[in-house]
């Protein structure tokens, strides 16, 4: 009988990937890539020591009451918030996650995104692709300029000080954020960062960036109250956690200008999205990708593996999450 610990894979990853846990632990892989309910999941589960997740499976004590083997989720994401902690911790689960080797491509991303937002590329890509493309306009998709421009950060950890550093470095913009704790002043410093309260960040800003954990405490950060604060002229970019949000107040917003526009990557309840924010044109709707760069998502499954090699083999995982 094998005496290899047993893990799941609760989605298709990388086969190197698998073939690398393969020698460590007996291995169920989900080949089919099926995203199973809370009861499917929990019943592959059921007799596994470990598991490695994508970051949309919910651990949560209905889930680890049926999985009594359990003793670490590995979460291939740096957030999260699929983990109910108190309940990992109460059964004795530790959980890791994936910081710092998506830190620059998720920035990039987010930059990405502001960029197609405030320069309107999904609009106007439509409109040349539905054959509307007649002849030159002065003002045919003029957006807001991004060089030099204000741009705001909500939430200033690794991904948002490395948007920072794109934004005052590259676009030479002036940078404002608002944090749970103030940056320390070297970093600041190379940030180029000023450090504002909430109100007077979404007063100022002219691209709005929201980059922090989704938390009890950041559900709705952004709802109808903030974004009557914003200029008619912002945008609004999300590359932090559906929930953050308020779709529904975000696209009456959108719809009534005001605000000039958004750039969405995470949603309430995804992968549904609101039906009105599917209808406003100053949108750009992308599929939770933030992170998405074949090295990236390599190295992501990669550390994800390396926290269940070195949790089985040391005691310690490698990225563990704050269990407290
Ligand atoms: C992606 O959303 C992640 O948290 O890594």
């Amino acid at each position: 009988m094998s005496t290899k610990p047993r893990i799941l894979i609760a989605r298709r990853i990388f086969p190197e990937v698998v073939q690398r846990l393969a020698q460590h632990f007996e291995v169920q892989a989900n080949d089919e890539d099926i995203a199973w309910t809370p009861q499917e999941l929990a019943a592959q589960l059921a007799d596994k020591d470990g598991a490695l997740t994508t970051g949309s499976q919910r651990i949560d004590a209905p889930l680890l009451a049926l999985c009594p083997r359990l003793k670490i989720v590995a979460n291939m994401a740096v957030g999260y918030n699929n983990f109910d902690v108190a309940a990992m911790r109460a059964a004795g689960v530790l959980g890791s996650n994936t910081p710092d080797v998506l830190t620059e491509t998720t920035a990039d991303f987010g930059f990405a995104l502001l960029m197609a937002t405030a320069r309107r590329m999904a609009e106007a890509e439509h409109y040349l692709r539905a054959g509307l493309w007649q002849n030159w306009r002065y003002d045919m998709f003029a957006g807001a300029e991004v060089h030099g421009s204000t741009l705001a950060i909500l939430g200033m950890g690794r991904i948002g000080q490395a948007i920072a550093r794109r934004g005052a470095h590259g676009f030479g913009m002036r940078v404002l954020y608002h944090n749970r704790s103030r940056l320390a002043p070297e970093l600041e410093a190379e940030c180029r960062a000023e450090y504002v309260g909430k109100d007077e960040l979404l007063a100022r800003a002219d691209h709005l960036m929201l980059v922090l954990p989704y938390t009890q405490q950041s559900h709705h950060a952004i709802g109808a109250a903030e974004l009557a604060r914003m200029k008619p002229t912002a945008t609004l970019i999300n590359i932090a956690r559906g929930g953050i949000v308020d779709d529904a107040a975000l696209a009456q917003a959108l719809a009534e200008r005001r605000i000039a526009a958004a750039g969405l990557d995470v949603f309430e309840g995804e992968p549904a999205v609101h039906p009105e924010l599917l209808q406003v044109p100053n949108v750009v709707l992308t599929p939770h990708i933030a992170s998405a760069t074949v090295a990236t998502r390599l190295a992501m499954a990669n550390l994800a593996a390396d926290n269940l090699i070195a949790f089985f083999r040391d005691g310690q995982a490698l990225t563990p999450v704050e269990m407290t």
